[in-house]
């Protein structure tokens, strides 16, 4: 019995690892539309927290039915960094559950986030 792996060539192999690779590095927090807000950083305080108080707390403040508690910078970090924010908000636009948010402030979320997500 020959080794079935000889009979696949090489460019076959390589599409497969270069498509499963991509697969894995898929990043929400860098993945989606671009940026269209030019020539200002947005940060939390300035510009994000007034958002998000007004469309996620009523879900998201630790008591329910939205799990975690965004009342906070620190409170919303983890679902930044995890890509799950701006998967939801900005990719899928699923969250806010339910909906009332402009096509702007989704905008200000994705440059927010594409820039890093500063405080201040
Ligand atoms: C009307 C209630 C409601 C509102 C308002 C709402 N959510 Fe949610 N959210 C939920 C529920 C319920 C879930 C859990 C089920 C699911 O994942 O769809 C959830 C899940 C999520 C998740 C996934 C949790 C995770 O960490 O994987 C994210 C991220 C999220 N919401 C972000 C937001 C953001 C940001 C806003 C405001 C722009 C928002 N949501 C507004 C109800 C809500």
């Amino acid at each position: 019995m020959s080794l079935t792996i000889k009979s696949i060539p090489i460019p076959v192999i390589a599409i497969f690892v270069i498509t499963l690779w991509s697969g894995c590095t898929k990043d929400s927090n860098t993945d989606g539309p671009e940026c269209n807000i030019s020539g200002i950083t947005l940060t939390y305080t300035a510009n994000i927290k007034g958002i998000i108080d007004r469309h996620c707390l009523s879900c998201h403040s630790g008591a329910g039915p939205g799990p975690d508690d965004y009342r906070t910078y620190e409170g919303l970090k983890p679902h930044l960094d995890e890509g799950h924010v701006r998967l939801r908000v900005v990719i899928n636009k699923d969250m806010p559950q339910n909906g009332g948010m402009t096509q702007a402030e989704r905008d200000s979320i994705n440059c927010w986030i594409l820039s890093g997500y500063p405080k201040q």
